[in-house]
């Protein structure tokens, strides 16, 4: 039985890969290159300070916002590739990057929850006043109970203290949350917590070879309304 939907923010409800039509724009040739390196960078950032921080939030030393990070995963991937980032260019995609497409299914499958009764959250690597933007940009405000971010304990996902963050907010048992996420490794990362996880698979890509698989996959975001 399913109590609480939990959504991953950037690539499962927001297309992290919108800002490579900006990239391309600014960087003739490169968009494409540019996004996917600087979402690496991003994640590959957050899992190294979390590796090597203590798990006391109070402790942690290295802890940077996921904003500070998505701007230096920018700064890195502009490197690597040879592309002179101005301050202005910066500023251009740090902004498009505070107001990411979201999917186009997300608003109808949101709707359908509510007129279910589920209740709808979100946790996210995001700093808050990211997540705010993202949510409030794409018109979900009304839809989603709680955003939570990573940001309250300072240990990005996958860490158990991270995924923990819904069991303090919502006392259920964690076998009653269904976490939805495009991210295979955040799919797994779920799993091995105890959530029940869903893989939002929409470029039909094979899953991690590390498993154990996730409970349910599908192509879209609708595809969990047949299992509420
Ligand atoms: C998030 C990252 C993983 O939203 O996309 O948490």
């Amino acid at each position: 039985m399913i109590r609480l939907v939990v959504f991953d923010a950037y690539g499962t409800l927001f297309d992290v890969y919108s800002v490579s039509a900006l990239a391309e724009t600014l960087f003739p040739g490169q968009g494409q290159a540019l996004s996917v390196l600087w979402r690496e960078k991003q994640i590959e950032y957050s899992r190294l300070i979390s590796l090597s921080d203590p798990l006391n939030p109070l402790g942690s030393r290295h802890y940077q916002s996921f904003w500070d990070l998505t701007r230096l995963g920018l700064q890195y991937a502009c490197q690597r590739l040879n592309l002179e980032l101005t301050p202005a260019k910066q500023k251009q995609l740090m902004d498009q990057y505070a107001h990411l497409e979201a999917f186009p299914e997300n608003g109808a499958v949101l709707e359908a929850l509510k007129a279910l009764g589920m209740t709808s959250a979100i946790l996210s690597n995001g700093s808050p006043d990211m997540l705010q933007a993202a949510v409030s940009s794409a018109g979900m405000t009304g839809l989603i109970d709680k955003v939570l971010s990573v940001d309250e304990v300072r240990q990005y996902k996958t860490s158990p203290q991270s995924y923990g963050l819904v069991a303090d907010h919502y006392k259920l048992d964690i076998r009653e949350v269904l976490f939805v996420s495009s991210n295979s490794w955040d799919a797994l990362g779920a799993t091995w917590f105890g959530f029940k996880s869903f893989w939002v698979n929409r470029q039909g890509l094979p899953f991690e070879t590390l498993g154990p698989r996730p409970t349910y996959s599908g192509r879209s975001l609708r595809d969990i309304l047949p299992l509420l």
